[in-house]
């Protein structure tokens, strides 16, 4: 194959224990919705609503790595990928959410472990990729403070049966997207709205990632654990006051609501206010239970936004200027393509002192890919990567702590509430044929990792 050459980017500028991989989520790619006894998700209930999803899409097949896993497992392989990012299903290890536990969702997992390890890949699970089981989710899902349990019995089952091949762990997948977005404003899954639902999603949510964190440490001594945070780079739109502090709120909602009690900072109630809310659901020990010393915290960067303040908006006073409103280049998910946003919070996080090690494990761009004659010429995601890369080269040079970069994602995938308009992957997908053909990003990345 010819070298597709399109940058001076070097793996060895990033040092030998760089971390290169790619990250996946269950619900995003496998399909078989109720193959060999799995329950049913939020998600699968979501989807199955009228008007839910853009274009009525749903997930029933995505990319059907359910069957096709080793098809895909064999891509991994040849673009050089050396560490896979997936998550496990919930509702296919237990279908109700609580025991007992559906032996043939355990095989499944296996045999995904055992073609990695024996493909030379290294597996990084991650537990909680926004799939629960509805049967919990009738139960008040995340808002019932039974969720800390309910998810701890369910990571105790996974360790006990993946820990003594998978080292690396990530308890929970952006806990401010899914409870924002599926508790909050009801856009994803499970769709439910208000203040009340968010904050109490938010309290359970923190206080299951540390209680996971901790079963995975008593069961797996050498286990490398993190947990992911979606964060973004936060402009005032003006250098006005009331601008300034509208994004010091909105920062505050987006990046720091959910890490700094992790850290042993509490929540950041001084800078927002409403999260004085949240007292009314910490009980007892709970402020004791609320933080955890992870070995490395997952950071996932799209974008940046710009803030400007509005009374209309309750709660947080602020509004986003949407890219196209700023008239500037964006992707297919409207999100402003503007690199120095990895660096800026690789310098927000690398302030925090409690973090040990930052690993980008998402970063990627969705645009209108054309396949053409077996070929998909996607340069635009090629140099959304490379100009990424490039930040983090810059961060690294001014002594900032990354330790690896995973891109969003392997293959296009069911992307929530978008549909399977947003291609994100390295890899096209016909989703009529599940033909796989390696984009031009790909092909840069297996040469740049080889
Ligand atoms: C992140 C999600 C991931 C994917 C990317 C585009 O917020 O973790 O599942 O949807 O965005």
């Amino acid at each position: 194959m010819n070298k597709v050459e399109t940058s001076f980017l070097h793996k060895n500028q990033f040092g030998d224990d760089f971390l290169w991989g790619v990250s996946t989520a269950a619900f995003q790619i496998e399909g078989a919705p109720d193959t060999d006894g799995k329950g049913r998700s939020i998600w699968d209930v979501f989807t199955s609503q009228k008007g839910k999803i853009k274009n009525g899409h749903h997930a029933l097949t995505a990319c059907d790595f359910y069957n096709s896993y080793q098809n895909d497992i064999d891509l991994i392989r040849e673009l050089n990928i050396p560490n896979f990012r997936f998550s496990i299903s919930w509702p296919r290890i237990m279908p109700s959410g609580v025991s007992p536990i559906n032996e043939a969702g355990i095989a499944y997992y296996n045999k995904i472990i055992d073609s990695l390890l024996s493909a030379g890949i290294e597996p990084w699970i991650t537990l909680y990729h926004w799939d629960l089981p509805h049967d919990l989710e009738l139960k008040g899902g995340w808002t019932n403070r039974e969720s800390v349990s309910w998810f701890s019995a369910y990571v105790a089952v996974c360790v006990q049966h993946f820990g003594d091949r998978v080292k690396n762990w990530m308890v929970i997948n952006e806990p401010s997207v899914f409870t924002g977005a599926g508790y909050f404003l009801g856009i994803h899954a499970p769709g439910k709205k208000g203040i009340t639902n968010y904050l109490k999603a938010m309290h359970h949510v923190t206080l299951a990632t540390t209680a996971g964190a901790k079963i995975i440490r008593n069961h797996i001594p050498d286990a490398h654990i993190g947990t992911t945070f979606s964060c973004t780079h936060i402009e005032p739109a003006t250098s006005s006051s009331k601008d300034v502090e509208a994004a010091k709120r909105v920062d505050t909602l987006l990046n720091r609501t959910f890490i700094e009690p992790i850290l042993g900072l509490g929540y950041p109630q001084a800078d927002l206010p409403v999260l004085k809310k949240l007292n009314a659901y910490i009980v007892e020990d709970d402020l004791n239970n609320l933080s955890f010393d992870f070995d490395f915290i997952g950071l996932q960067c799209y974008t940046r936004e710009v803030v400007k303040s509005s009374l209309l908006i309750p709660y947080i006073g602020a509004e986003l200027i949407s890219a196209e409103k700023r008239n500037v280049i964006s992707t297919d998910m409207g999100w402003e393509v503007y690199p120095p946003a990895l660096y800026q919070v690789l310098k927000k996080f690398n302030a925090y002192e409690g973090i040990r090690k930052i690993i980008i494990t998402e970063n990627g761009a969705a645009f209108p890919d054309t396949l053409k004659n077996g070929k998909v010429y996607d340069i635009k995601r090629t140099h959304y990567i490379q100009d990424h890369l490039e930040q983090i080269l810059k961060a690294k040079k001014d002594g900032l702590a990354v330790d690896g970069y995973f891109v969003w994602t392997l293959t296009d995938n069911f992307e929530w509430a978008e549909g399977y308009n947003a291609r994100f992957g390295l890899i096209h997908v016909d989703f009529d044929t599940q033909q796989r053909t390696i984009k031009h990003s790909g092909l840069w990345f297996k040469d740049f990792l080889s």
